[in-house]
């Protein structure tokens, strides 16, 4: 699998800015745990594991600068993206060897190694369920650069595939940053798995017809019980699948899970800046006196999800207490929950585009 979403090494992050593909593969390098923080909040990096990975290393650029504190940096870092789980794992993977004089960049490198060995072995846990010739539809982008390599959702996708499965992948174009069309149809493409992007609202009309035999997304953030935070349009995709007998899974790391958190209504829901849906590029879509309202994240309750595909094996929500009780992830001191918030963030990807050179 040739895709890296990002890799650290003399002293910079080097990171591929999703915000270009597929039209251009350019890599970015980072110095500063700043520039870290403004490439999480720009969506230059993005996918839950991949800003967590992304986070850790910033915290390493924190500790050899020596302008921040440990909690300093930690605090920058966990400003950035509310909603995904994994940037408080990785922050605080790496916040506490520095301040217990441990070296942060051993933190930083074994919080990456774990998420690629989790993403394979969440691979090998759910290839078994695409056997044959399935069409499967995925939303949004959960795939090597959500995720550093290989991906959760795509992950399952990728082994069955290798291993011979006719599949076929449905593409949600994934509105409005269009991670679905312009980053997992693109991965899709370079490793030649079949595949069609659709508008994110022709999904029920697939799923009607019969043509859509599974769904399987990535996560955000899963709590106790099982209800998934994931990109706006997950419910409703869940909910389709219920109502026409379509098995719905979920695919996602330990650190994903917040054990904190017993249910859906309390996870943060990022919302982001009204350009992103007012405009297309440079040009204007709905009007200048039109209000705005952009929730990154929806929450699917957990009674739509079949199956939890794990670095532990396909379970059920039923079981997911017990699998979090043996595999506690660290990551909470700085996630802020509340009760069923909206939070509002002028970040806006072109806006950060231009001043990030
Ligand atoms: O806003 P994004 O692009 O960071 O949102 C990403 C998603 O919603 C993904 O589905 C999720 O992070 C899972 S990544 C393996």
């Amino acid at each position: 699998m040739a895709v890296r979403a990002l890799w650290f090494d003399r002293g910079r992050l080097h990171l591929l800015d999703q915000r270009e593909l597929p039209g251009r593969v350019l890599v970015r390098h980072l110095r500063t745990v700043e520039e870290v923080a403004e490439a999480i909040r720009t969506l230059t990096v993005r996918g839950a594991p991949s800003i967590g990975v992304a986070a850790a290393y910033g915290m390493v650029l924190a500790a050899a600068r020596r302008r921040h504190t440990p909690a300093s940096a930690a605090q920058l870092l966990g400003e950035t993206r509310p909603t995904a789980h994994d940037l408080f794992v990785g922050i605080e993977e790496v916040r506490e060897a520095w301040a217990g004089g441990r070296d942060p960049r051993a933190a930083a490198d074994a919080y990456a190694h774990r998420i690629v060995d989790e993403c394979h072995r969440i691979g090998e846990a759910g290839a078994s369920l695409f056997r044959g010739d399935p069409k499967v539809l995925t939303h949004c982008n959960a795939g090597a650069l959500a995720t550093v390599e290989w991906g959760t959702a795509l992950a399952p996708l990728r082994v069955a595939h290798d291993r011979g499965s006719k599949l076929f992948v449905w593409v949600d174009e994934t509105r409005p940053l269009l991670q679905g069309s312009r980053l997992t149809a693109w991965e899709l493409a370079q490793e030649h798995i079949p595949h069609a992007v659709i508008a994110d609202n022709a999904a029920g009309f697939f799923i009607h017809r019969g043509d859509v035999d599974a769904v399987i997304v990535g996560a955000d953030r899963i709590a106790r019980n099982g209800d998934v935070a994931n990109k706006v349009g997950t419910y409703e995709k869940a909910v389709l699948a219920r109502e026409n007998g379509v098995p719905f899974y979920v695919a996602a790391p330990m650190s994903t899970f917040d054990a904190t958190l017993e249910h859906g209504d309390q996870i943060p829901i990022e919302e982001r800046g009204a350009e992103e849906i007012a405009f297309a590029g440079d040009r204007r879509l709905a009007p200048r006196a039109s209000p705005v309202r952009n929730p990154a994240f929806d929450v699917t309750p957990a009674r739509y999800v079949t199956g939890f595909v794990t670095p532990f094996g396909v379970v059920r929500a039923a079981g997911l207490r017990r699998l979090l009780d043996q595999h506690p992830a660290r990551g909470n001191a700085h996630s802020k929950s509340e009760s069923n918030p909206v939070r509002r963030r002028k970040t806006p990807i072109a806006r950060s585009k231009r001043t990030f050179k």
